[in-house]
């Protein structure tokens, strides 16, 4: 590969290009500082790569999105979301026996200790899931404290998330919590331990079992995003799995990034109650002096159909069908992104739906309410981001992250005296 050449003033100085497995070029400036004073100005990151992974493929001009080499659309279809973490953290889908001790020990560690129980009784009920969550995660390693085993913090940290989820919404609701069963899939479990009451067991049937391992598998990882890049920013301090996840699912809050699936069903529920306000809300996107922007439409990175959303329309479809739910925001739905998908607006700028946009009309035909998407999201997300803070905390070469500034501030100036300052 030849190298790049930059040339400042009169001096010419050779930049290393790298290729990445699929034929993507990286001009490595790592030297740049040293070698020439000057450092690179990439506001968001757009064109910045922060560290070379083996987890996560993504081309966003062609729609693709792989796991560790393995198509997104084979993942969906085929593997178990256990089966994923299992991929995503050790690169490896596990075989018969794995998969047995993989899925017992998640289960096992889905209990959460009797005195976690008591943080929960003293957030208000208007807190919100995520912030209950991010809180709960960031006070495992109080309960839990250092045994200098990884492998059983990632266990702890993917069992009891699911439990954590699930006890927030009972206690919001204040009901009993319900204890996981061995015998209970993964998800299954979570949909009893979210549903079940003493007054009616819950039975999920196979239908929502295999949508929630559908949103779970597609929200899995997503390489270097807000959150993910969070996570390996708090791990490059050495911080611990759980103070770097916790501060990932802060990150993930934000309504730009997983908070947009609330956001989308508002949006929808508002143009329902407008009376099927497509053009109306097609038109506000577009003006900009309004800052409304279309909820579930457009990506940093996918400038083609995001495959994640393609997979949960189908989905959506299939599961609205059989469980005989006739959701109307879900005809709203088709009919904004039909309409938004001709406009010349959304098309000259490649904005097309996202995860987001059918995720939640998913989760609503679950029986998830609207406040608990984001916090579906975050639990699926878990093991991208412990994959990605495993894979840097076991590269030796890993240093601190610490990005550099442009200032333009004020220069130097006198201080003034108290007398003197208006
Ligand atoms: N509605 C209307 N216009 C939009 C939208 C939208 N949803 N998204 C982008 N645009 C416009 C921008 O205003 C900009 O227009 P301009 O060129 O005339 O200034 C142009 O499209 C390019 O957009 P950017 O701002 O460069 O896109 P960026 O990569 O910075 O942002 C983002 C991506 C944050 C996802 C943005 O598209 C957005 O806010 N979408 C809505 C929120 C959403 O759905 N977020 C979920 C993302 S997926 C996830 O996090 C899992």
């Amino acid at each position: 590969m030849q190298n790049a050449k930059l040339t400042l003033g009169e001096q010419t100085f050779e930049l290393p290009v790298l290729e990445g497995t699929e034929k993507e070029l990286a001009v490595d400036i790592s030297a740049l500082r040293t070698k020439t004073g000057h450092i690179t100005f990439d506001p968001g990151y757009g064109n910045t790569g922060s560290c070379k992974s083996e987890i996560t493929f993504i081309d966003g001009e062609r729609g693709i999105l792989r796991y560790r080499g393995y198509d997104i659309e084979d993942l969906a279809s085929q593997a178990t979301f256990p089966e994923v973490c299992h991929l995503l953290i050790y690169d490896k889908l596990p075989n018969r026996e794995e998969r047995a001790v993989w899925r017992k020990r998640l289960t096992q560690h889905s209990f959460v200790h009797e005195s976690m129980l008591n943080f929960f009784e003293h957030f208000p009920p208007t807190a919100h899931p995520m912030d209950v969550l991010s809180a709960m995660i960031a006070a495992l390693p109080a309960f839990y404290p250092d045994e200098n085993d990884i492998h059983l913090d990632i266990i702890r940290l993917l069992a009891k998330t699911k439990a954590l989820v699930a006890i927030a919404y009972k206690k919001s609701l204040g009901e009993p919590i319900v204890y996981p069963k061995t015998d209970h899939s993964y998800t299954a479990n979570f949909l009893r331990m979210m549903f079940a009451s003493p007054a009616e067991p819950y039975v999920c049937s196979k239908t929502q079992e295999d949508a929630l391992t559908l949103l779970l598998i597609l929200h899995a990882d997503h390489e270097q995003n807000c959150s993910t890049s969070t996570v390996r920013m708090v791990g490059s301090s050495h911080a611990s799995v759980y103070a770097s996840v916790s501060a990932g699912i802060s990150a993930l809050s934000g309504p730009l990034h997983g908070g947009a699936n609330q956001e989308v069903l508002e949006m929808l529920e508002a143009i329902r109650q407008e009376g099927g306000a497509t053009k109306k809300y097609i038109a506000r996107a577009k003006d900009k002096n309004d800052p409304f922007k279309l909820m579930g439409f457009g990506h940093r990175v996918y400038k083609n159909f995001d495959p994640r959303a393609k997979l949960l329309k189908k989905s959506c479809d299939a599961v609205l069908a059989e469980l005989h739910i006739d959701d109307p925001l879900l005809e709203i739905a088709k009919e904004l992104e039909e309409a938004a998908l001709k406009d010349s607006y959304f098309v000259e700028r490649k904005l097309f739906p996202n995860v987001d946009f059918y995720s939640g009309i998913l989760y609503r035909a679950l029986g998830i309410p609207t406040n608990m998407f984001t916090v579906m999201f975050a639990m699926g997300r878990m093991p991208g981001w412990i994959a990605h803070w495993k894979e840097m905390r076991d590269n030796p070469q890993e240093r601190i992250h610490r990005p550099r500034q442009l200032y333009v501030g004020n220069p130097q100036r006198p201080f003034p005296p108290i007398a003197e300052r208006k």
